[in-house]
């Protein structure tokens, strides 16, 4: 009897722990399916047309406020020690239009770096209107729909979709892996998120089932990326009829959008409010052109070097330092180039007009005027607004 029963006990436990692993192995699901997710409307009636989403990541109202979580929770990293925590936003801060900012506690001069110290190879680019641009995302325009290029081999990323450089998705198995980043690997940063006991629900709104995987969770990141828009600046209400202008911003306008200045032909006007026209130039900063992530390295063609996307100067009150090596502190001193310092060479860009006489050469006051104008084109609005926020302050995952 007593042989009988210990036999029988062992046999539940077997069976209950084949019945476990069965539960994990193939995971079903008890509760009703839930409700299809609600499409997010953008409703931005002056900017272009031509939004860049890619067909297979729909914009949703439960993918953007689960991607507004993963985008500031450290565990991104794939790890939860307090010191190996990263997120997107450790780097892309908020008050800084997404981009770090000159006084980061940890990154000096506005320069970041990985977890394991490797500075990153370049100055950051801010993040905001980025739906507008078809014409391809980082300094050096590599993450774009053309790009055929997979996975990244050397850190165990398979070449495969979702694994592909080719839009705002890509960023974030980039971050995981990048030395300069989070140094991390992607099966980890699913296991953290997996973990982490807060997301399956939103999982499931988002996605209709609570599988995380990082496909999933590119696509919730880079929507909540895609819905950081910026068009309440100063400048924006005075075009629509909100706000006045003073005599020295006006000025600056005026200097601004004729070939006095000379900025508009690369940097936008009133008629191309995302303030870039998103094209790669070279905009006469040196004579010598040998840096590895150009334009250049992107297309092969010679007359590319030293060329750079040319960066929105909407917000760029928040974005110091200048340039995408961050070689200019401050406004003034980036104007101070504009105005004295353009370099010859045969890369320089046809539009940039005032080449022939190394600058601009507008008086002091001038400068002032063309710096006041700039600072219009900053959304205090968009640096503040609590939908793109941290949204679990309290919360030590969720680190600043
Ligand atoms: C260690 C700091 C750091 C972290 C962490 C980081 N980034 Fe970045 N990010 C950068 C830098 C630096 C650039 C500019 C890179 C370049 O162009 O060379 C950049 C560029 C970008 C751009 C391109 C913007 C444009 O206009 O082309 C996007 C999009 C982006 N990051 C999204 C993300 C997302 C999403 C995450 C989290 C998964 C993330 N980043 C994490 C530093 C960081
Ligand atoms: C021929 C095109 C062109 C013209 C004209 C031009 N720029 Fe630029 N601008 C660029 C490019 C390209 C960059 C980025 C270059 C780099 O990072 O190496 C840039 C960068 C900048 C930056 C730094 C932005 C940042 O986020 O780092 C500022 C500020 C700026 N330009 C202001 C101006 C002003 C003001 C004028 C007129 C006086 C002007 N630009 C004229 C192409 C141009």
């Amino acid at each position: 009897m007593k042989g009988l029963s210990l036999r029988w006990i062992r046999g539940v436990v077997a069976g209950m722990s084949a019945a476990t692993m069965a539960a994990a192995v193939c995971a079903y699901d008890h509760a009703p399916a839930p409700p299809p997710p609600e499409p997010y409307r953008i409703n931005i009636p002056f900017f272009p047309d031509g939004l860049n989403i890619p067909a297979d990541n729909p914009m949703t109202v439960e993918g953007i406020a689960l991607g507004r979580h993963l985008f500031y929770d450290g565990r991104l990293s794939g790890r939860t020690h307090p010191d190996s925590l990263m997120s997107c936003a450790t780097c892309h801060r908020q008050e800084h239009a997404f981009e770090c900012g000159f006084h980061h506690p940890v990154y000096k001069n506005g320069r970041p770096h990985g977890l394991t110290g490797q500075p990153a190879p370049h100055a950051m680019l801010p993040l905001f209107n980025l739906l507008w641009n078809n014409e391809g995302y980082m300094w050096n325009g590599r993450i774009h729909e053309s790009n055929q290029q997979l996975g990244a081999p050397q850190y165990n990323v398979p070449a495969e979709p979702p694994y592909h450089h080719r839009n705002i998705e890509s960023f974030v198995w980039m971050a995981i892996v990048a030395p300069h980043e989070m140094d991390g690997r992607i099966d980890r940063t699913v296991c953290a998120i997996r973990n982490a006991g807060l997301y399956q629900p939103m999982f499931r709104k988002a996605f209709g089932s609570d599988t995380v995987n990082i496909d999933r969770i590119s696509k919730a990141i880079a929507q909540f990326v895609r819905s950081l828009v910026s068009f309440d600046s100063k400048f924006d209400r005075f075009m629509a009829g909100r706000a006045t202008l003073t005599a020295s911003e006006l000025n600056g306008l005026q200097l601004f959008t004729t070939e006095t200045g000379d900025c508009f032909h690369c940097h936008g006007s009133p008629a191309v409010p995302l303030w870039t026209t998103n094209a790669f130039m070279n905009n006469a900063k040196d004579i010598d052109f040998n840096e590895a992530g150009d334009r250049y390295s992107v297309t092969g063609n010679p007359r590319d070097k030293g060329a750079y996307r040319v960066p929105s100067l909407r917000n760029i009150a928040y974005t110091a330092p200048y340039m995408h090596d961050g070689r200019f502190a401050t406004l003034k001193e980036t104007l101070q180039f504009y105005n004295s310092g353009l370099q010859r060479s045969p890369y320089v860009h046809p539009l940039m007009i005032n080449m022939n006489h190394g600058g601009a050469h507008l008086s002091n006051q001038e400068l002032a005027d063309l710096e006041a104008f700039l600072l219009t084109l900053s959304d205090t609005t968009f640096v503040t607004s609590p939908s793109f926020a941290n949204p679990r302050p309290d919360d030590a995952f969720f680190t600043r």
